[in-house]
Formats: structure tokens, sequence, C-alpha cells
């Protein structure tokens, strides 16, 4: 999702095609390309290979009466086909730097309006009840994949914590490694990348954490080694890597909201109805198709569970 940059405007102005254009150039002029993939002399593939090492395995998961019965895009189409702005506005950047990424230790942060604040390790993350969760997924970009995410729902970690009454939002605060994240030297967005959801949103059962993909560790590109995954609303919304989780009385400012308010609000959610500047969302390209081949349902086809969540919202005037 690409923000448009004209000459000598702040970052909040950012579009796209500049950016996009001179970005090899500014990440070299930047000498952080250097940085990216040791030494930026690392092809794809050798970087590919060095994000492998020793597999950690998967704890066991049970599957979910939550999954779509939708065909799922291979492991290649969902993960090397990815946003992640830390590691390179292109598609293929992040399967390409992510590898640097450092997964290890980390920890998760969890504080805010909560009664019991606490920091979980990633090895307690993997010990709650893993489930797969075969997701649509829908970029604002119009396309779409269909994603078995492992993880285990939000508001399962959110009840260990106690959230008082003063809770209205929860702000999720993803990694920040300046010496593995080439992209974080340009004001592309506001680093660290943050978003948001109203608390009953995050409590929502299809909300999930996920910390695999098929029957992996969540790969580096699509946010290992813990990310939020938010399926009726557009992938952005999904933080990766994320360290820290904060509940709120006020509603937090997300990272694409401060960086093109005109183009993306608060709530996010998938609607054929509501277009987008440059891209129409009443259709959709399923990956890996090149050209749009079906049409775009409002919470991206999980209404039946989820709108309720707005009755009575004008989504237009809160997208
Ligand atoms: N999280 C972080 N930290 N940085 C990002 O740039 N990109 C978002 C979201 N989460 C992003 C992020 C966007 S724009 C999308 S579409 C999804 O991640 C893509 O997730 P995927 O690559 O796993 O499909």
């Amino acid at each position: 999702m690409l923000i448009k940059r004209r000459p000598a405007i702040p970052p909040s102005e950012i579009t796209p095609a500049g950016i996009y254009a001179r970005r090899r150039e500014l990440l070299r002029a930047a000498g952080v390309l250097a940085a990216a993939g040791a030494g930026g002399l690392l092809s794809g593939i050798a970087a590919a290979q060095a994000q492998k090492g020793p597999a950690e395995k998967l704890p066991p998961f049970r599957k979910s009466s939550f999954s779509t019965n939708e065909k799922p895009n291979s492991f290649k189409d969902v993960s090397s086909y990815n946003n992640y702005y830390e590691f390179g506005t292109n598609k293929t950047d992040p399967a390409e730097n992510a590898h640097a990424l450092k997964v290890r230790p980390w920890t998760v942060v969890v504080e805010g309006d909560v009664r019991k604040p606490r920091t979980f390790g990633i090895e307690d993350l993997l010990k709650f009840p893993l489930e797969e969760r075969i997701y649509r997924m829908r970029c604002v970009e119009a396309w779409s994949m269909v994603i078995p995410w492992v993880g285990f729902e939000f508001n399962q970690l959110a009840r260990l914590v106690e959230p008082t009454g003063k809770a209205k939002f929860v702000e999720f605060v993803t990694a920040l490694q300046n010496d593995t994240m080439p992209g974080v030297r340009l004001p592309i967005l506001k680093w660290p990348y943050t978003e948001g959801l109203r608390i009953d949103e995050a409590m929502h059962p299809l909300t999930i954490l996920s910390v695999g993909l098929y029957d992996q560790m969540l790969p580096n590109q699509n946010g290992a080694p813990v990310r939020l995954v938010v399926p009726w609303k557009y992938g952005f919304k999904s933080g990766k890597s994320i360290v820290r989780i904060r509940f709120v009385e006020t509603q937090p400012k997300i990272a694409w909201e401060i960086a093109a308010p005109h183009e993306y609000g608060f709530y996010s959610n998938v609607n054929p109805d509501v277009d987008h500047p440059r891209w129409s969302q009443k259709t959709e390209k399923r990956l890996p198709a090149f050209f749009a081949n079906r049409k775009t349902e409002l919470f991206n086809g999980y209404g039946d569970q989820v709108a309720s969540l707005y009755a009575g919202m004008d989504l237009k005037k809160f997208y």
C-alpha cells in the first residue's frame, strides 16, 4: 500500500508513485540497501535460504469451525507477496530482506487500563490453545488471498490481564529494529508501525494473534513471531511482529491514518460501497490472478459474525 510523495511535503502527504519509483534510489542514498540481506549481496533465493536455519517446530494445533472452506493460497503465494514496509515497499522486499529480523528472544508487553499488566515471552504465547484459522484476507489494494493462519483468539490473552472498565480501545505496537529494518530509515510511515481496534472488535472470536502459517512457524515476512489477524478488515489492520499491546481509553491513531488521513480511517472495514481514492473496493483479484475475478463482500464476507458490532453506525463516515 504505497503512499504518494509530492515534492517538499510532509510525510502525511506522501504519494505512492514517487516513493515507488525512487525507492531503491532513496534506500541507496540512505545507505540502507547494504544493511539489507547481509550486505545487500544475497540474492532473493539465498536470502530465503538464510532465513530457514534450524526450523523451530510449531506446537500442535486443532482445526476451527471459523475457517472458510475456500481453497487456501499456496505457502509460496502467502510468503512471497507481502506488505511489510520496514523491509521495503516492493511486494517481494519482505521475503528478500526480513530474514534479518531478530525474532528471539521476543517479548510482548501488555499494559494500560488492565488490572494485571504482564509481559509474555514468545514461549508463553505458543502455549495458548492453537487453532488453524483459514481466513479470507483482502487488501485495500484490491487483491485477496485465503490464508491458513495458526494462532489463538486475542480475547484469551486479554482475559489474563483483566482490562478495566476504562479500556475502550486496544493499541498494537510493532517492532522497530533499526539494525535489521532498512525501510525505517525513510519517513514513509511513523515508526514503529501501530494499529488499533475498538475493544469489542479486539475481543471478537474472529480476531486472532497468529504465530504460524500452514504447519510452520510464521515466516518473518508475514510478521514473525506474532502478528494480529482481523479478517473482516483490510489487511493493513493486521499488524506484524507485535511487541506491545496497550488497553487505552481514547481511540489511538494508527500508522496509515497518520500518514494519509484522507485515504485511511480507523475502522477500515472491508466495504465495497466505500471506495478508496486510488483503488475500487467493489471487486478484487484473488491471487495469483492478474485481473479482478470476484466481487468484494461487505466485511469481507464475515458480516454474519461481525455486522452487529457496527449497528447504527454510518460506515461511510467511519471508514
Ligand atoms: N505490519 C507492519 N509492522 N508493517 C507493515 O508494513 N503492512 C500491513 C500489515 N501489517 C504492515 C504490517 C499491510 S499494508 C498488509 S496488506 C498486511 O500486513 C500484509 O500481510 P501479509 O504480508 O502477511 O499478507
